[in-house]
């Protein structure tokens, strides 16, 4: 992968921060993919292939969906769609994952979430094979990455990884402070900082004195869910400010408008923080988007242990 120099960490362009393209990461990894995929295609073995489970008509879901498809057919990846009414049961869902499992030509499963309230979403994710889980939300999955071994990572927190290190931002012995504790971003992006030698504060909705911890942070993750909470006094001058938070805005003045092309914010004020701290991601077009090229990453790496059996 090409990766481009950055300025040192507490150095700012003009006064403002560098903006960390998550696109322009992202396609770097996507280009590499697909040359791997040709060679492994070109010498004879068959293409990986996901599939993507979707259960109901959440229009969000949908757009993700829509783009995972997108990028498998980019790269050459085989993909499937499965629909569900969203009123399906648990045991049918249930089954269709354990004939998936079972089927030695798909590599990947993923379930896109939420899951309409009435499933039990750990019981769902957990009966995903986890040599398949390329969500890498099984227990075994998380067990192995706080165990510091390789297999599947939850594609988020290691999509902030792989785009800190596109940038050259130094995490190494670094203050990093994650907002969020979840299975899903929190958790493994603060075990993934860990492994990088970071030193990991991991908050949530009861810690206290939040935004005074916040501003000890050299990499800030921010990760609340809480639309553009994370203001100017919370971040250090010259900071690492990573925003996983998506929010898509309703706009009463538009009504015409497509739900695909509503406005989407993060849960960092950008406008007011850019200019002081040294990086940052933009909402959309930063993390979200390293997102999806780490399913890629999963998808891959699940393939390369089926056709190695
Ligand atoms: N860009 C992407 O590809 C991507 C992928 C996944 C998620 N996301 C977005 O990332 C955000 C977080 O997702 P998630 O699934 O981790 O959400 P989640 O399951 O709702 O977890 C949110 C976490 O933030 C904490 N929190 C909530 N309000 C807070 C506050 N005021 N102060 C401090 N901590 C607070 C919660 O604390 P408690 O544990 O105490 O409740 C919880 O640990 C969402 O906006 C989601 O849409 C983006």
């Amino acid at each position: 992968m090409n990766i481009p120099v950055t300025n040192a960490l507490h150095e700012t362009a003009n006064g403002s921060a560098k903006i960390l393209d998550g696109a322009l990461a992202a396609q770097a990894v996507i280009h590499e993919l697909s040359e791997k995929i040709a060679k492994y295609v070109n010498s004879g073995k068959r293409k990986p292939a996901l599939t993507v489970v979707l259960v109901g008509d959440n229009p969000a879901s949908e757009v993700y969906v829509k783009n995972k498809i997108l990028t498998c057919k980019e790269i050459g990846i085989e993909s499937q769609l499965r629909r569900y009414d969203k009123n399906a049961s648990k045991e049918e869902i249930l089954a269709g994952l354990h004939e998936l499992n079972r089927d030695a030509t798909i590599d990947g499963i993923l379930v896109q979430l939420p899951l309409p309230a009435h499933l039990p979403t750990g019981e769902i994710l957990d009966s995903i094979a986890p040599d398949k889980d390329v969500d890498g939300l099984h227990p075994y999955n998380l067990g192995l990455l706080f165990a510091g071994v390789p297999g599947l990572q939850p594609c988020t927190p290691k999509g902030i990884i792989a785009l800190l290190h596109f940038y050259h931002i130094p995490i190494k012995g670094k203050n990093v402070v994650v907002i969020g504790r979840s299975n899903l971003v929190g958790k493994p992006v603060a075990g993934l900082l860990l492994q990088q030698d970071a030193t990991v504060t991991i908050c949530h909705s009861r810690t206290e004195n939040l935004s005074a911890i916040c501003r000890q942070a050299d990499i800030l993750v921010v990760a609340a869910g809480k639309q553009e909470m994370v203001g100017k006094d919370w971040v250090k001058p010259g900071a690492c400010v990573v925003d996983v938070g998506i929010h898509r805005l309703k706009d009463n003045s538009n009504e015409g408008q497509s739900k695909s092309k509503a406005k989407i914010v993060g849960d960092v004020l950008f406008d007011e923080v850019k200019p002081i701290a040294g990086y940052i991601t933009p909402v959309p077009g930063g993390v979200g988007k390293m997102t999806v090229a780490m399913l890629m990453v999963n998808t891959i790496f699940a393939y390369e242990q089926h056709i190695a059996m």
